[in-house]
């Protein structure tokens, strides 16, 4: 039997790459592909590729151009760019870059056998179509789970038009996948040892897929799609990312309050806490619509974990608007929160205005950094002496000890010969270290 070839995927950006990343190598698995984690052995390196701010997008350039020498000493290795800057730029990368043999973009990815197949023969096929066919119906079925969390796409795109995203462009319009799929895909990771799904869609609380025919179909709303998922033996767990405020319904709040496996942690964007920004951005909501809405959830589920992101340096943030972004974090209190100076994405409205000069966003970055990593500090720091579930994952770095995150997503080590991954237990938190928490197993 001839050797297996081997798959090198290096995967950029969100959580959606990471599942799409899963996916396209169990694609390539059934063109006799199995994945390697070292690149220099590869037989097909893909850049799974991140176009969300300059920055992620030029990692793509430099690092092709750190595969030249492999390329050169190897020419029968296949290169392979997919995701986001493969969907905006197309066919420009083979231009700019020659050594590339195939692109690949986020809707077309169950093609990409043949590609490989078409490349393996001298071709150099690009695919950037958003097919009329569902990706997720021509893809193999997903092997045995190797950890006891997974993500499970919902939703993708977006038709929100933030002022500075470039998602709308290159994710597409919205699009749902019928709830009846979900609970398949669902039901079979359960059965194969998964005990937690995230549920991701760049629009996930905006969900509204076709409900099973046996219930009557429909149109289901993601509170209702967790409801059912709640129902699956085995599922322990259910999370969701990434919502927008204006998605966030009553009845998917009152979820959050009813429902034992919907976990306590919520990543919702806010982006600024000036209405002026906000309104040039394109939001759609209000400093203070956002905080009424926290305080509405966390009326339901008083220990919710907040997550939120931010930009600054926005066009046109003036120092005021920043203080009333600082005074935005103060108010919520974040567990959790991503912030990133804005960056001009071509062909997006806000590329075309004034930028806010370097420096000064750079200053805000790090002002807003060291105010949420003190918030993030603060909400470690609360967790010492409390008891979490926690889902253990895999050994930690010491003899003996396992890791895993608890109901608030925090990363949890404790040292017990008896743990196995995949088992949920409760844990008193004793410590609270840089990253992580040091707990006991309780009982
Ligand atoms: N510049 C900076 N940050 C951005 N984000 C999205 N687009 C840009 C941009 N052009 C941030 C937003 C979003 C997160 C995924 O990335 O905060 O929520
Ligand atoms: Fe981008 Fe999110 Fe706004 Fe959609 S809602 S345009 S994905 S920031």
């Amino acid at each position: 039997m001839a050797e297996p070839k081997k798959l090198f995927i290096k995967t950029y950006g969100c959580q959606m790459n990471v599942y799409d990343s899963e996916r396209m190598a169990e694609a390539l698995g059934a063109e006799g592909y199995v994945t390697t984690g070292r690149a220099d052995e590869a037989d097909m390196v893909l850049l799974n590729t991140c176009h969300i701010r300059e920055k992620a997008s030029e990692k793509l350039y430099s690092d092709l151009g750190r595969l030249r020498p492999l390329k050169a000493g190897k020419p029968d290795l296949k290169i392979g760019v997919a995701g986001c800057v493969a969907q905006a730029e197309g066919a420009e990368i083979i231009r700019r870059m020659p050594m590339v043999d195939l692109v690949v973009g986020p809707q077309s990815y169950h093609r990409l056998p043949a590609m490989a197949r078409a490349a393996e023969q001298g071709q150099r096929p690009v695919d950037t179509d958003f097919p009329a066919e569902d990706k997720f119906d021509h893809l193999p079925e997903r092997p045995a789970a190797v950890r006891p969390t997974a993500f499970l796409t919902v939703q993708e795109g977006c038709d929100k038009f933030c002022a500075f995203c470039v998602v709308p462009y290159t994710r597409g319009s919205e699009v749902s996948r019928p709830a009846t799929r979900i609970l398949d895909e669902a039901r079979k990771l359960a059965d194969k040892g998964v005990r937690e799904i995230t549920l991701l869609g760049q629009n996930v609380n905006a969900y509204h897929g076709e409900g099973p025919a046996a219930e009557g179909g429909g149109d289901w709303s993601l509170a209702r799609l967790v409801r059912a998922l709640a129902q699956i033996d085995g599922l322990a767990r259910i999370r969701y990312t990434t919502s927008h405020p204006n998605d966030m319904d009553d009845e998917l709040i009152a979820a959050h309050g009813e429902e034992t496996k919907l976990m306590p942690y919520l990543h919702l964007p806010v982006q600024s806490g000036s209405d002026r920004i906000l309104k040039a951005m394109n939001r759609r909501h209000t400093a203070d619509s956002y905080l009424k809405l926290v305080e509405k959830i966390r009326a339901a589920r008083p220990d919710m974990m907040m997550s939120g992101d931010f930009i600054v340096g926005f066009p046109g943030e003036t120092d005021a608007d920043f203080a009333e972004t600082l005074d935005l974090v103060r108010a919520v209190g974040y567990g959790m929160a991503y912030s990133f100076k804005y960056s001009a994405r071509p062909g997006t409205p806000a590329a075309e205005r004034a930028p806010v000069p370097g420096a000064v966003a750079d200053a805000r970055l790090q002002e807003l950094q060291a105010l949420i990593t003190s918030q993030q500090h603060a909400a470690q720091e609360a967790m010492v002496g409390r008891e979490v579930g926690v889902l253990f994952e895999k050994p930690g770095r010491l003899k003996g000890q396992m890791v895993g995150k608890s109901d608030y997503l925090h990363a949890v080590h404790v040292r017990d010969d008896s743990l196995r991954a995949g088992e949920i237990a409760r844990v008193r938190i004793t410590a609270s270290e840089t990253n992580s928490l040091a707990g006991v197993l309780v009982g």
